[in-house]
């Protein structure tokens, strides 16, 4: 069995709390307050939650800025995607369930990829951005959320050995992988505000000649 192989059945085992934690912890507020903060547009555009859960991040956005065109639940534990989209199917009108990782992933343009939690499971980190950046429309918008270094994050270390990537790191995979950070904040309050950081995250744009 790989080391994702093991990730993804802890996942499934996990998948029937999920989501009571991340709304207990203040998670689902904190996703919430990004999508208000980068105030998005959801109409016509083609979503994807990469390493979905159970669908907290895309709910967030669906309440806050209504549901994209469609939106694609992308996870390899199958009890996350099949929790995601039984909590997700009377809000969001074109749901497509994908049980693969990432890595696996059919390449398609999106104009909204969420992303939360979920880069810092790679062995590299930066090489799972350039996979999120192949995910992105040319004027497409990612939200990320990736832990930081706290004390708090050695608790969650404990169970799912991740990584905690400090903001200046992430904006120099930013630059290495061709993508462009128009604002980042740390969340504002509870749990979210020790563990995470958020980004908004574009293609660089290409000066003309
Ligand atoms: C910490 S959870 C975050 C879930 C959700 N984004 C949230 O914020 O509640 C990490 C998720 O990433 C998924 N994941 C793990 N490896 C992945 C991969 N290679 N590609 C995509 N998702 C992956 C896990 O199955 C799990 O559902």
């Amino acid at each position: 069995m790989t080391s994702q192989d093991h990730l993804t059945q802890s996942y499934d085992i996990a998948a029937s709390q999920w989501r009571t934690k991340i709304e207990g912890l203040g998670y689902a507020a904190a996703y919430r307050w990004m999508i208000a903060a980068c105030g998005l547009r959801t109409q016509h555009a083609h979503a994807i939650d990469v390493g979905c859960g159970t669908g907290d991040f895309s709910r967030a956005l669906i309440e806050v800025a209504g549901p994209p065109k469609c939106l694609t639940l992308l996870d390899p534990a199958e009890q996350m995607v099949a929790t995601a989209t039984r909590s997700l199917t009377h809000i969001a009108p074109d749901l497509k369930p994908v049980v693969a990782g990432l890595e696996d992933a059919v390449k398609h343009p999106h104009d909204i990829i969420l992303c939360a939690h979920v880069i810092e499971h790679f062995s590299d980190p930066c090489a799972a951005l350039a996979l999120l950046g192949t995910q992105l429309a040319p004027d497409g918008k990612l939200l990320l959320i990736v832990s930081k270094p706290h004390w708090c994050n050695w608790i969650i270390w404990v169970r799912w050995r991740h990584r905690m990537i400090r903001p200046t790191r992430m904006l120099e995979y930013f630059a290495q992988t061709g993508l462009s950070c128009e604002w980042d904040a740390p969340f504002l309050a509870g749990p979210p505000s020790r563990s995470s950081h958020a980004y908004l995250v574009t293609h660089q744009r290409k000066t003309p000649q």
